[in-house]
């Protein structure tokens, strides 16, 4: 006959690895789109920078020429619209200029100056070499055969700042660069009418959808490198007390700070987890032999944690069974390469975002 302890201990361990598992399975079976083509950029600080370079943050992608008269100063005004909506958030705001013969980054500066758009959030693109037919095509193959731009110039002698048609949407992208979801925020007055004004609703909604996929739970994404510390420093600390409580022969302590422990740990393994599946790899910015050190600890962390996935069941397994022998031998593996990957996982974080502090992206 079990005791009613041992049933509950089996149902909290049995809990553990269900939730733990559950979120495995929906990290990995999540359907992946595909991220952004290549493609190279200038922004309006004159800086050279890549369509990868738009991971890491959530980016609200749009396009636009300075001179054009049409739709343009109203996508700017959405835009501005949702610099000050999305302030509590590192979205990151893109126009993406379909002129690029005419829109160089000194151009470009000066539109920004005008919109004052915060640089830091805020980024005008323009291509490296003026080619705009590249462009068109990469604008189609990233986000969809209905935006690649046409001039208009080409059919039927259109007035300059009405000569290039473009789509009038904003392109939401996750961490990774995956196209999530679109929304028409500019549009005509009326039927038959060739002015345009925002759609303030269409804006309010894309806002609320960044948001939406900045917090998990309520707790921003970017805050998730932060938790995780917190939840490996706190998992050490319930792992040394544990520990002290065995050797005082504290049995109720040790069993309560050990499965707090395990608690802790699984969560941590969740967010973990989902904070990458968000953001993907961080790559480390140096290339010393400080890169060494961190790639060493890294992966000794991964593969021990791992390991971990599957001792530290299996000694809550025997602690459950009261098999106290198979219990303590296995226990005496378990218990340091924890602490290892706890102190690692602290190690990784200060070598990543507190020496190099750009990374974390608030
Ligand atoms: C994964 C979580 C756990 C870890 C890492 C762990 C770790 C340890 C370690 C390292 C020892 C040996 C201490 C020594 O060197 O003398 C030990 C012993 C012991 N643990 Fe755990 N423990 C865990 C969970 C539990 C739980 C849930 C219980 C439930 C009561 C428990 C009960 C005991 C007992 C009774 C002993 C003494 C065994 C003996 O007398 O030989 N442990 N544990």
């Amino acid at each position: 006959m079990l005791k009613r302890e041992t049933i509950w201990w089996g149902a909290l361990i049995v809990g553990l690895l269900g939730v733990v598992g559950y979120g495995i399975y929906q990290v990995f079976s999540q359907e992946d789109q595909p991220s952004l083509p290549e493609f190279h950029f200038l922004t309006d600080s004159g800086e050279l920078i890549s369509a990868q370079d738009l991971r890491g943050r959530i980016s609200v992608v749009g396009f636009f020429f300075s001179c054009c008269q049409a739709s343009c100063p109203k996508i700017c005004q959405a835009m501005q619209e949702l610099q000050r909506q999305l302030r509590n958030t590192d979205a990151r705001l893109v126009l993406i200029s379909v002129d690029p013969e005419t829109d160089r980054p000194e151009r470009l500066r000066e539109v920004a100056k005008s919109l004052g758009a915060n640089p830091r959030r805020w980024w005008f693109l323009t291509t490296t070499d003026s080619d705009s037919e590249r462009l068109f095509t990469w604008i189609e193959e990233a986000f969809g055969p209905a935006t690649r731009p046409k001039r208009l110039s080409w059919y039927y002698a259109a007035p300059r700042g009405w000569d290039i048609a473009h789509s009038n949407r904003l392109f939401l992208l996750d961490r990774r660069g995956r196209l999530r979801d679109s929304e028409l925020v500019v549009r005509l007055e009326g039927e038959g009418s060739p002015w345009f004004e925002v759609d303030e609703e269409a804006v309010a909604r894309l806002a609320q959808k960044v948001r939406r996929l900045d917090s998990v739970g309520g707790i921003p994404v970017r805050w998730l490198p932060t938790l995780n510390v917190g939840l490996n420093a706190t998992s050490l600390v319930l792992l040394l007390a544990g520990f002290v409580a065995i050797k005082m022969r504290r049995v109720f302590w040790h069993r309560s700070l050990m499965l707090a422990a395990a608690t802790v740990s699984a969560l941590f393994l969740l967010s973990y987890l989902y904070y990458h599946w968000q953001v993907g790899h961080t790559r480390y910015p140096g290339s010393g032999w400080d890169r060494m050190v961190y790639l060493v600890v890294l992966m000794s962390h991964v593969v021990l944690a791992a390991a971990l996935a599957i001792l530290v069941p299996l000694v809550l397994w025997f602690a459950l069974l009261q098999r106290w022998e198979v219990h303590r031998r296995l226990a005496r593996l378990t218990w340091p390469i924890w602490i290892y990957v706890c102190a690692s996982g602290i190690a990784v974080y200060v070598m990543l975002y507190v020496l190099n502090p750009q990374l974390l992206p608030f």
